[in-house]
């Protein structure tokens, strides 16, 4: 296995792997990651592959990710698949994506249920082509019952066209009486957002060397903690994961008020 430097690192045996997870959980485990899954493309580039080749690979990764997440006891995964922006990438690209959700839960699924994980899908369904929406729709089906980590697809996703949406309801729903000015505030504010069966993540993790936000979840990012790393999605691995939360679990919360 290389490193991020190229350089040869020998890979975490599964007893390690194993204890280093133990050891973890033993400290407080965020209950809501969200992921910006960044640098597929540039993955393929380097191998001279083309990007959708980089996509694949990046589909390979959200499997262990959600597996490692589930095994971690982390409640929610959101993962940032593409975004209201991205429809502008060449179609053949595009339509790639698109294809993602049914390969990936006509492989996964089975061992999703298996191991008690629940599908979700936040972004707007409208423009979504029919196969795409069928394979998450049937994903979301079948396993609403389970118990384990929701693992949440920001599919056609874009916090901005969010927000905007959550102000107009606002404003509709005060016309009408449901709802009152006085009545309003952050947590109200909050169940308009297509995230509302949601608590904010507690931390954000984007890959790639990228260090923005892609106008994802920016009201409930307020005060997550974020964690950066040069690391391209395709290489984005267990270890790199444990590597985050360790940092996560480093950080002192203060949201605004001081230690006592
Ligand atoms: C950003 O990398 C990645 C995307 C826009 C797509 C992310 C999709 C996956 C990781 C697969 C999702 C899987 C499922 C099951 C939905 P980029 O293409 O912008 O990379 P670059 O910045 O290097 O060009």
């Amino acid at each position: 296995m290389l490193n991020k430097f190229g350089l040869w690192k020998k890979p975490a045996n599964s007893s390690t792997l194993r204890d280093k997870i133990e050891e973890i959980k033993e400290s407080p485990i965020p209950e809501h990651v969200a992921i910006i899954m960044d640098g597929n493309g540039r993955w393929a580039k380097k191998r001279a592959l083309p990007r959708i080749a980089g996509h694949h690979e990046g589909m390979k990764v959200v499997r262990k990710t959600t597996m490692l997440a589930n095994k971690l006891g982390i409640k929610s995964l959101t993962l940032y698949a593409f975004s209201t922006e991205n429809w502008k990438r060449p179609k053949n690209e595009v339509e790639y994506i698109m294809k993602l959700p049914e390969e990936f839960l006509g492989t996964f699924l089975p061992e999703l249920i298996e191991n008690n994980v629940q599908v979700k899908m936040m972004g707007y369904k409208d423009q979504l082509p029919s196969h795409t929406l069928h394979a998450i729709e049937r994903a979301v089906e079948e396993t609403k019952n389970n118990t384990g980590l929701v693992l949440n697809f920001a599919l056609n996703y874009g916090s901005r066209a969010e927000i905007l949406d959550a102000v107009k309801q606002i404003i509709k729903d005060n016309k009408n009486g449901i709802l009152k000015e006085t009545e309003l505030n952050e947590e109200v504010f909050s169940s308009y957002l297509m995230s509302s069966d949601f608590s904010d993540p507690d931390l954000l993790i984007r890959t790639s060397g990228e260090i923005r936000l892609s106008n994802f979840m920016l009201w409930q990012l307020a005060y997550s903690e974020f964690w950066f790393t040069d690391v391209l999605w395709p290489d984005f691995n267990e270890e790199y994961f444990l590597e985050a939360i360790e940092a996560y679990q480093k950080r002192q919360r203060r949201f605004g008020g001081i230690l006592s």
